[in-house]
């Protein structure tokens, strides 16, 4: 096991290897007292780049050599690492670097740089810490609910440090709806929570956004038809407005008979949520009742329209609403007069 308590020692370990010392000699390293350990700047570096390890030597420096953790990356001008990505920079009597290029996560940890002078050894380690900048890596796909489904959004980012994710609304904007967990949970959701949800992912060095598409079923509903008055040779236009996801499918009706397109100067024109039923010359036989009907797959809706020409009374509801309350008003009348006396 070369999972050293003190890596001092290992380093010692190391320097008797490379330098070859007898077991028996005093090894000065192991001495606290008798050698030089400098601790020196973490460098952070990130992921990818370049990262340069440099230490000063001196005039008695008789061996020196760069370590990552316990083995040796250069002795001297000799590479010992087989990475290719390491490589000497320049060893004179001031400084020994070298260079590790496209720096990954592995490489992260302890350099040491061991001096071996006359007089005695020094070592000087310096901590490399690898930046990763942060990547979504599992993100919800974009969804189709009904509404009313409980709706889960999932956002997993790695990175280094350890990114911070967010979710919000982004269109139509919504503050009310994010969450700086991972998970954004929407129960029973509305149709006003259809839209754009945005997931970022952000640390020290950068942001990942990604983008979700939450679509809501709901069935069609319709606006209430308003009766409509036309007079005979006029051109006249019926309309019908549904509000449905997916888009309805608008099917008009004559009393119970389905009308279709182009039939007896009839016209029916859908354009998005709204169908157009177009009398090109109003005669008699137009005037009744026309019912829309809207239908996607999860319902249907429908609405009636009464095309009524120019003498005609509207009757129905409305007319039967007023003789009633007009008897009860009189009735009152009555009562309170008796009430008199
Ligand atoms: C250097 O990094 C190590 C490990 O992340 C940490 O424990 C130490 O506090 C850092 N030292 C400085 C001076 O930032
Ligand atoms: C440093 O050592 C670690 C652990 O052995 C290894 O994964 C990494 O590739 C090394 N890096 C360099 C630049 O030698
Ligand atoms: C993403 O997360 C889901 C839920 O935790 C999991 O089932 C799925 O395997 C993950 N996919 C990837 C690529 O990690
Ligand atoms: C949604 O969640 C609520 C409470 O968490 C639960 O009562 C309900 O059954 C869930 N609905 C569906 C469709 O899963
Ligand atoms: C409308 O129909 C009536 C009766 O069929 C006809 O007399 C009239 O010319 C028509 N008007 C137009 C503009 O087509
Ligand atoms: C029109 O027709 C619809 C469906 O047949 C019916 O429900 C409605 O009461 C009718 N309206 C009138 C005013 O007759
Ligand atoms: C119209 O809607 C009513 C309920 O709102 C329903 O009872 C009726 O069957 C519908 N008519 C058609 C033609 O779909």
């Amino acid at each position: 096991m070369l999972l050293c308590g003190c890596w001092r020692r290992c380093v010692a370990m190391s320097f008797r290897l490379l330098f070859l010392l007898p077991a028996g000699l005093p090894v000065h390293s192991q001495g606290e007292s008798q050698s030089d350990n400098k601790q020196m700047d973490n460098i952070t570096v990130r992921q990818g780049e370049t990262v340069f390890l440099s230490c000063s030597q001196g005039d008695s420096v008789t061996r020196t050599a760069w370590l990552n953790r316990s083995s040796i990356l250069y002795a001297g001008e000799d590479k010992w690492s087989v990475d290719p990505r390491v490589s000497l920079v320049g060893l004179n009597q001031d400084e020994f670097t070298i260079k590790i290029e496209d720096v990954d996560l592995m490489d992260e940890g302890q350099y040491i740089c061991a001096v071996q002078t006359l007089s005695r050894p020094r070592t000087t380690s310096v901590h490399v810490i690898v930046q990763v900048p942060p990547k979504i890596v599992n993100l919800s796909k974009d969804l189709l609910v009904n509404e009313g489904s409980n709706v889960t959004l999932m956002c997993l980012a790695n990175g280094k440090p350890e990114p911070v994710i967010m979710w919000r609304m982004l269109s139509p904007s919504d503050d009310s709806l994010s969450s700086d967990t991972e998970v954004l949970e929407i129960p029973f959701i509305t149709r006003q929570r259809a839209g754009t949800y945005e997931c970022s992912a952000a640390n020290d060095i950068a942001v990942d956004v990604q983008m979700v598409e939450l679509t809501v079923n709901y069935p069609p509903s319709v606006s209430e038809g308003r009766d409509v008055g036309m007079t005979l040779g006029q051109r006249g236009v019926l309309l019908c407005e549904a509000d449905a996801v997916p888009q309805a499918d608008i099917e008009w009706y004559r009393d119970d008979r389905r009308i279709f397109n182009d039939l007896d100067g009839i016209e029916i024109q859908d354009a998005g949520a709204i169908s157009k039923l177009t009398f090109f010359n109003v005669s008699e036989t137009d005037y009744g009742n026309y019912t829309c009907v809207a239908i996607n797959k999860l319902g249907s809706a429908n609405t009636s329209i009464v095309l009524y020409g120019p003498g005609a009374v509207q009757d129905g509801n409305s007319g039967t609403s007023t003789v009633f309350t007009s008897t009860y008003l009189l009735l009152i009348l009555l009562l309170q007069l008796l009430l008199k006396f």
